[in-house]
């Protein structure tokens, strides 16, 4: 048995006062991991109520694309190695629902028209995003990570994609490693410039040093940033070990929350 606990952020760049957005999300994944629920479940239901949030890029609030469409993606991993990620999605407001149905299929991931029909040959709401106008310091991503009372941990992370980028390019949510990385006892989600996370692989080397050093789940962060991220380049992380709260750091404004269940 294990403690369960959650960590959610609403992205690197909007401001604090989003943190009362970001706490509503880690109430409703609180909710199912005190009542015994799993995970993954948690981590989508959490995941589910940023992308219903206007104040988020992500979901209903994601940022037009330079052509005006609004095109999203998402990404779940678990720690028993399963993967599910989509990307440029449109008219799809909950994409982490579909990235979520990708953990149970062969194949981890699906882009474009080809995700989108085959969500609609299952039955997910097809709906226009109402999407709005970039703005500089908007945040760019949502992320939710949980560990149940099992001890077994999901980490999901949705965005409409930073701001100022044209329809088809690709950010960190939901390339493996860049975005996020879950491993037995550990899981780590970025938010940010999306590029530089990616040439770094970020999520991925700051859990790799958690796990091979006697570092603390801050103290591996802030290598991270230290060591790959210039700071005039905004990027946070968040990350929840297999003991205690989970931790939050960024080189700008991140709004985060955590809970820890008894
Ligand atoms: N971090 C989100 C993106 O670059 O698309």
């Amino acid at each position: 048995m294990g403690i369960p606990a959650v960590i959610a952020h609403g992205g690197a760049g909007p401001g604090p006062e989003r943190g009362e957005n970001v706490k509503i999300a880690v109430r409703v994944a609180s909710k199912i991991l005190e009542s015994g629920g799993s995970a993954i479940d948690a981590a989508i239901e959490a995941c589910v109520v940023l992308e219903d949030d206007p104040a988020f890029n992500a979901g209903t609030g994601s940022v037009y694309r330079t052509d005006g469409s609004v095109l999203v993606d998402a990404s779940i991993q678990t720690c028993d190695g399963r993967l599910g990620f989509v990307i440029a999605m449109s008219n799809t407001p909950n994409p982490i629902r579909i990235a979520a149905a990708l953990l149970h299929e062969e194949i981890n991931g699906l882009a474009g028209k080809g995700a989108r029909e085959w969500a609609d040959k299952r039955g997910f709401r097809n709906s226009e995003v109402e999407g709005r106008t970039p703005l500089e310091g908007i945040g760019d991503t949502v992320g939710v990570i949980t560990r149940d009372k099992n001890g077994f941990f999901a980490c999901a992370t949705s965005t409409g994609g930073c701001s100022f980028r044209p329809p088809g390019r690709v950010g960190d949510v939901p390339l493996p490693g860049s975005g996020f990385w879950t491993e037995k006892g550990i899981a780590v989600a970025a938010t940010g410039n999306g590029e530089v996370i990616t040439k770094n692989l970020l999520s991925y080397r700051i859990l790799n040093k958690f796990s091979n050093s006697s570092d603390s789940l801050e103290d591996s962060i802030s290598w991270g940033l230290n060591e790959f991220i210039d700071d005039s380049i905004s990027v946070g992380l968040i990350s929840l070990s297999d003991t205690g709260k989970g931790v939050g750091l960024a080189n700008t404004d991140m709004p985060w929350s955590t809970w820890i269940g008894n």
